[in-house]
């Protein structure tokens, strides 16, 4: 039996999460509903700190929030003590209005905007992480402006190829993030934040891609990391204090994926770092990590309502569920494979083959061969590991309202997101004037 987290079979014979049945969530808050299990997410936090914390290393554990961004696991991250990484105004956003302590917050991404820029060094975040030569310049002079000394790190592109899906792959040479080590643009951006009066170089930071399930992917990234810090050393004298080795660490969206553990993780990576400081004689930095999917992936569960059953003989039977396309994107963009039950019948054999799909104008197929035990109309489907990149990523598409979120701990279930209501998405519609009066017109 395929079960992440807290989740478990009730003697209903329901999928239980977070010590909650699952059927009675859907019918208290409706569906599509994501349930996001909070012992899950915290064990994960603590693990993910107590796996670097072996390593006898000082170093950060930055939630990436971009993987669900949302003032409750903010929260949550903060209780935790981790720090948290935000790509763009949106995001800053959920982590002041969480609380989160600012000296703790991270500000990456490509084309960040000088609103953007402003934002940050006006609300004292801990770090910015450069990711290009114009933004050196722009935050160098926003810095100047505030009358502060921003701290900054910059992004790297360590020329690593992980395995993973083309999509989310970043560590290429031809990719638009960062600094690309090779060809030396990296070495003249170090220089180049040196000299800025206004900005404080901490160091540098990659990220190579996510849902990497192989370890060495990682051992790659880090040893071009150190090369390049040996190298920083040997041309200009410096040596940083802080190292980012970024996200990436993949999960199990299937009984068949074994990711590297968050310890093997761990011990990969501090393990590469010490040995190449050691041959080039560097001092161990503060390390950093940004785990987004590995953190709360697995913690999401998605419950649908069955409704159409379409039986093709000798083809497929397509189960129709009130969601799809517009709340789990990740199968279209990126042929992802998901595991899913049928929570109402969850002790039963799940034996009958069948497509899950969406309700669309499209064909959103969330999972092409789902095995549910004998799916009838109104039946509670829930598809696994849909904490990451799945809300984060829904939207509005056919005018479908975004679905609600609750929190499940210890047989306790809050809201967390409330879902959108038809308003909501009609409220930024206008009709101009001159096309009402039109009407008229042809009147
Ligand atoms: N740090 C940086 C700079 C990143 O760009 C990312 C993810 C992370 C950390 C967190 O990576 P993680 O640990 O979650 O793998 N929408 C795609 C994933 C895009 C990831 C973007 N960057 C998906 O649904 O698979």
């Amino acid at each position: 039996m395929f079960l992440l987290g807290t989740q478990k079979i009730n003697d209903a014979g329901h999928l239980e999460i977070g010590g909650c049945d699952t059927v009675e969530l859907a019918n208290e808050y409706g569906t599509p509903l994501f349930v996001m299990d909070e012992a899950h997410i915290r064990a994960q936090m603590r693990t993910m700190k107590a796996a670097f914390d072996a390593q006898n290393v000082d170093c950060h554990i930055t939630y990436a929030s971009k993987a669900f961004p949302c003032l409750a696991i903010a929260r949550i991250a903060a209780q935790e003590g981790l720090w948290i990484d935000v790509a763009s105004a949106g995001e800053l956003l959920t982590a002041l209005r969480a609380d989160f302590p600012a000296a703790r917050i991270i500000f990456h991404g490509n084309n960040k905007s000088v609103e953007e820029l402003e934002m940050a060094v006006r609300s004292q975040i801990g770090r910015i992480i450069v990711d290009n030569f114009d933004e050196l310049e722009m935050l160098d002079r926003i810095a100047s402006e505030a009358g502060v000394r921003q701290q900054i790190m910059l992004r790297l592109t360590p020329r690593v190829d992980a395995h993973t899906h083309k999509l989310i792959q970043t560590g290429r040479i031809d990719t638009k993030f960062g600094f690309n080590i090779d060809g030396g643009s990296a070495l003249r951006a170090v220089e180049t934040a040196l000299k800025k009066e206004n900005l404080e170089l901490l160091g540098v930071g990659c990220h190579i891609g996510s849902q990497i399930l192989d370890a060495p992917f990682f051992t790659l990234a880090a040893t071009i990391m150190v090369e390049f810090l040996a190298q920083v050393r040997d041309e200009l004298g410096v040596e940083f204090e802080q190292l980012d080795l970024g996200g990436g660490l993949g999960v199990r969206y299937l009984p068949e994926q074994t990711p590297p553990s968050m310890e093997e993780y761990a011990a990969t990576l501090v393990g590469t770092v010490r040995e190449g400081l050691e041959k080039f004689g560097l001092m161990m930095p503060q390390i950093a990590v940004e785990p987004g999917r590995s953190l709360v992936g697995e913690a999401g569960t998605t419950l649908y309502r069955v409704g159409t059953i379409k039986r093709i003989p000798g083809v497929r039977t397509y189960v129709s569920v009130d969601g799809g396309l517009s709340d789990n994107p990740r199968p279209a963009l990126y042929e992802a494979r998901y595991f899913a039950l049928n929570a109402s019948h969850a002790s039963e054999a799940q034996s009958d083959r069948v497509a899950i799909a969406g309700k669309h104008c499209e064909t959103d197929v969330l999972i092409e061969e789902a095995d549910l035990a004998a799916p009838t109309r109104g039946d509670i489907v829930a598809v696994y590991a849909t904490g990451a990149y799945n809300y984060a990523m829904a939207s509005n598409y056919n005018r479908f309202r975004r679905p609600a979120v609750v929190l499940a701990s210890d047989g306790e279930s809050d809201l967390i997101i409330e879902r959108e209501t038809l308003e909501d998405v009609l409220a930024h519609d206008l009709l101009p004037e001159r096309l009402i009066q039109k009407d008229a017109a042809t009147v």
